[in-house]
């Protein structure tokens, strides 16, 4: 694949907006960090992201809007989400938020949970990409897993030239740092990762407090706990399901569902949480107590998928 490198300008904005349409990847700068876009409303596009960066596992990502009106599309806001939205909001902050029901976001974006991280980038560029392409863009940072954030188009090519469809030159990040993390909670406001709005700052909306305060606070970003687990038990690596298993199938091994009948590992991972879900609601449907797995190679993006899987067959306290 050839990288192309687009300007500022409305024909590549047009172009960008196109590849993104297609399920195709941008990186594009923004005040933090450059990030690595795919609309987050298609699975295969996301997938695709993990696959850039090469990640071995699937951490909830960062979807950026346009403004506070795209952003309720998908997201509930509280008095305190709302307050932290429109003081902070273009700026260096993410707000985990509930999913609005029905929304049209892939369940990979969310790793299967029920809320979304959300933000309004400030970066000229990236606000004029966001009002381009009119839709929510997923998007971690534009480096390979691993590696340190990028901050200029140059990082973004040295990282992943030849692995994604385009990067926007917008010169250099401000702030070089990513952005602040927080989920209102219970009248209060939970830090879960710092960045250029800081603690004082969020002090002036609401009490803030740091998830190790509580035992039951909500689980801090990069834990791999939380993603969306089945509650059925589940085993992996099965060819032939016992009668009390509910079956998930990949390739030509069968099952109830299969994440790809092709044995394609984008389509599979674009489906795993959905099916997850979905696994768990049938089986009682169905009077099965457990959920059985097919194979999948460790290649590529199978390494995410079974590490996913793994955490999700563990035994749990
Ligand atoms: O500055 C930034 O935030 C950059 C630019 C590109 O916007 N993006 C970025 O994304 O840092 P990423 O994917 O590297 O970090 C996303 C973080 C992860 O630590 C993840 O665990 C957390 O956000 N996160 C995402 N969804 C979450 C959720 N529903 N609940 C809690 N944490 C969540
Ligand atoms: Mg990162």
């Amino acid at each position: 694949m050839q990288t192309q490198t687009l300007r500022p300008t409305p024909d590549g904005f047009a172009t960008a907006r196109d590849i993104l349409a297609a399920g195709g990847l941008v990186a594009f700068p923004t005040e933090t960090v450059y990030g690595l876009g795919g609309d987050a409303r298609n699975g295969a596009a996301v997938a695709g992201i993990y696959t850039a960066k090469g990640r071995p596992s699937f951490n909830p990502l960062i979807v950026h809007v346009a403004d506070l009106e795209m952003a309720q599309q998908f997201a509930v806001f509280d008095n305190h989400a709302m307050a932290l939205a429109d003081a902070f909001w273009p700026g260096p902050l993410t707000i985990v938020v509930p999913v609005r029901a029905h929304a049209e976001l892939s369940e990979l974006v969310t790793a299967g949970l029920d809320t979304v991280a959300i933000r309004v980038p400030a970066h000229p560029v990236a606000r004029a990409l966001l009002a381009t392409f009119g839709g929510p863009i997923a998007a971690p940072s534009a480096n390979p897993s691993g590696g340190i954030s990028p901050t200029s188009a140059a990082h973004v090519r040295d990282g992943l030239g030849g692995r994604i469809d385009a990067v926007m030159n917008g010169g250099k990040c401000d702030v070089g740092l990513e952005s602040t993390i927080v989920m209102p909670k219970d009248g209060a406001v939970y830090l879960l990762r710092s960045g250029g709005v800081t603690a004082e700052d969020i002090a002036t909306i609401a009490d803030v407090k740091t998830p190790t305060e509580t035992t039951d606070a909500p689980t801090s970003p990069g834990q791999l706990a939380s993603h969306y687990a089945p509650h059925a038990k589940l085993r992996m690596d099965v060819i032939t399901p016992n009668d009390d298993e509910y079956m998930i199938g990949f390739s030509d091994v069968a099952g109830q569902i299969n994440l790809s009948s092709s044995g394609d590992l984008i389509q599979a991972a674009a489906n795993l949480f959905a099916y997850l879900h979905m696994a768990d609601e049938d089986a009682q449907t169905l009077g099965k107590t457990k959920i059985a797995v097919a194979p999948i190679p460790m290649t590529g993006l199978g390494v995410a998928i079974n590490d996913r899987l793994k955490r999700a067959s563990a035994p749990r306290g």
